[in-house]
This record gives C-alpha cells, structure tokens and sequence, in this order.
C-alpha cells in the first residue's frame, strides 16, 4: 500500500512516499481502507522526535491520529461493524497516512447513525480532535450549563471544534484569542461572542468580563498564556491545560496561590485516556459523528491536499497559519 511516513526524525523533507505491507487487523482490531486523514498538531511533534525515534516496522514511523474510511476486515472478536461499512477511527499509536490503517474496535464507529449518515471527509477531522474538545470540557473542565469559556488558538484543529462544543453543552459566553489578526473573520464564523489577538489578551478579557474573569479557559499554548489565565479565573475557574505549543519551559504553579485564589489547574492528554478509559474515546466520537449528521456541529474543513503533499499540510500547522482543519486524500 502507499504511505508517507519518516525514518528519521526532523523537518518536513524527512517526510517521504513508502511502498508498505498493508496491517492485517490483529484480535480485537479493524481494518480501515482510508479515504481522508485529519491533520493534527500532533503528528508535526511525532516526526520532530517528540514522541521519541521512529521505532515502526522497517524503523518507519507513519504519522496520523485520524481517518475515515471503509471497514475492509475484522480481527478475531472485533464484532458490532460490517466489511464495507463507513466508518471514522482514532489511531492511538498513528499510522492513519496510509491507504490501510488496523486500531482497536473501541476507537472506531460507523458514519451512520441515528441522526443520519455522516460526511466521510467531514468525519474524518472528528476522530482525535472532538474527543479531545469534549474530554477538555466535560471532564477535565467541568463545564456548566451557563459558564463562560476562554478558548486560546480559537481557530486550530481543536479550538475550533471546543467553540462548538462549548454551545452544545450549554455554555454561556464564548472567547477565543488568536495569534494573528487575519484569523479574526473565521473564528467569527464558529460562534465566538468576542475573539482578541493573543498579544494583550488578559487586559480584554479583564475589561468585557467586568473584572469577573471566565470559568474555564483551554490553553495548549503554555508559558505566560497559561499564567496569565490563571489570573482570569472567576472563582472556582479551572485553567486546562492540554499542549505546549510556545515550547515554554515547564511553569510550575504554586499550591499556596490555588489555594488563596479559589482557582484550578487540570490536565488533559488523550494517549493516557486512549491507554486507561478507552471507551470513553468512543463514546465521544460517536456522539460527535451523530452531532455532526444532524448539522449541528462541522469539522470545519478548510483545505484537502493529496497525500503526496503532507509536508506541504505539516508546513501549514508548523508555522501557525493553518485555520481549521486540513485533510489529506488517500484515494
Ligand atoms: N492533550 C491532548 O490530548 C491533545 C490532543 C489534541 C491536540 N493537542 C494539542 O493541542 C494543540 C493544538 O492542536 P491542533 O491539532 O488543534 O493544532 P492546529 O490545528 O495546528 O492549531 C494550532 C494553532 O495553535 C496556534 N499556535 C500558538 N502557538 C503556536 C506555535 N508556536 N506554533 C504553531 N502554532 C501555534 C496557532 O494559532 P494561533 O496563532 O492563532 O493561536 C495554530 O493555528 C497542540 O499543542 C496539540 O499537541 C493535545
């Protein structure tokens, strides 16, 4: 089969086309034969070294945490889906820049569901990015019907689909930041009630929320962004933390602070969730393909680019300039 994968880590030009055995789906596993791949930040850590050295069959890694596609086998065991079925998969441990990718049955679920069928190339932005958004929210942020949300890189892979959650699950006020004022128009196209550049975000928010601050702010950036939102908090708020996109060096909080302030760190990383609570990866993404049949939320597709031009896509995340979600075609 054709991938794109990397046998040593570094920039984009380590990317490269590959000839690979297609995965035959072990106990448990499904097959999936792809039609689109969802790019993530992620992957661009991955071929970094980030996540450590290629170690894949043949010292090949191939990036990729999200696919849609078809269901062309079913490992022993692997029950409850149908050879053929349209199908949307999370991948754990990667691999989805490829025309066959295998992931254990609890991260894949079928594009037809009580609302109708969902879009393959939509529901191929889902798969990493909506679990992540609801764990962020639900879980590890406790939202509140009625609480008010600061979403920063309001318009990423992820920001984006957390400003539509965000709406379904009843929040009140939503605010995004982002790094460049071009970005503004779109993230107004996703709902936010006030988006601010990143650069003086804290002394907006302070003046629009009266002083009161939010209760729950999303912030994959770190550093001083992760410590200024600290100080935004409305009682009880809680700071999410779940990337490091500034590459800051690690802050560390003070419990004192916490304590004095009524306010709350919490953390959230999908890998441990996929290695300790893999149902729950499911279940979100089930619910967010029904959400997405239903018209109610959208992936928010904004470029598909053949595989053969991933380096291109990994460009476009790298440098920030990406908005939305980019796909990669397979077929
Ligand atoms: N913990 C988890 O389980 C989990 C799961 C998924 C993703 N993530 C993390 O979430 C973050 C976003 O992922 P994504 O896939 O949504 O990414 P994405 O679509 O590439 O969006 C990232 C956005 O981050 C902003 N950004 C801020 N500083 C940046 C920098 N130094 N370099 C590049 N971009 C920068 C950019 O927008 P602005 O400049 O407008 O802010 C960019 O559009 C990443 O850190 C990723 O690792 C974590």
């Amino acid at each position: 089969m054709r991938a794109v994968g990397f046998r040593i880590n570094g920039g984009v030009e380590v990317l490269e086309e590959l000839e690979r055995p297609e995965p035959v789906p072990a106990p448990g596993q499904v097959a999936v034969r792809v039609a689109f791949a969802g790019v993530n930040f992620a992957e661009i850590q991955h071929r970094r070294g980030e996540f450590g050295a290629p170690d894949g069959p043949g010292g090949v890694d191939i990036p990729g945490l999200e696919v849609a596609g078809v269901v062309v086998a079913l490992g022993a065991g692997a029950s409850g889906l149908e050879i053929g079925e349209p199908v949307a998969a999370y991948l754990p441990a990667f691999g989805g820049y490829a025309e066959v990718v295998a992931t254990d049955i609890r991260f894949v679920r079928s594009l037809r569901t009580e609302a109708g069928e969902a879009d393959l190339a939509q529901a191929a932005g889902l798969p990493c990015v909506y679990p992540t958004a609801f764990g962020i929210l639900k879980d590890a942020g406790r939202l509140r019907a009625g609480e008010d949300v600061l979403i920063h890189s309001a318009v990423g892979g992820v920001g984006s689909a957390a400003a539509q959650l965000a709406r379904q699950l009843g929040a009140g006020r939503v605010y995004g930041t982002v790094g460049s004022a071009e970005k503004i128009p779109y993230a107004a196209e996703l709902g936010y009630d006030e988006v601010f550049l990143r650069d003086g975000f804290a002394e907006q928010l302070a003046e629009v929320t009266g002083g009161r601050g939010v209760d729950v702010v999303l912030d994959p950036v770190g550093g001083p962004i992760r410590e200024q939102s600290l100080t935004l908090l409305a009682p009880f708020g809680r700071v999410v933390a779940y990337g490091d996109l500034g590459r800051h060096e690690q802050w560390t909080a003070s419990v004192w602070d916490l304590w004095k302030g009524n306010r709350t760190i919490a953390g959230f990383n999908i890998g441990d969730l996929a290695r300790r609570a893999p149902e729950r990866i499911g279940e979100y993404l089930a619910e967010a393909l029904r959400l997405l049949a239903a018209g109610r939320i959208r992936s928010g597709v904004t470029q598909t680019l053949p595989l053969a031009e991933a380096a291109k896509a990994h460009q476009l995340l790298e440098t920030g300039s990406g908005q939305g979600k980019i796909l990669l075609s397979i077929t």
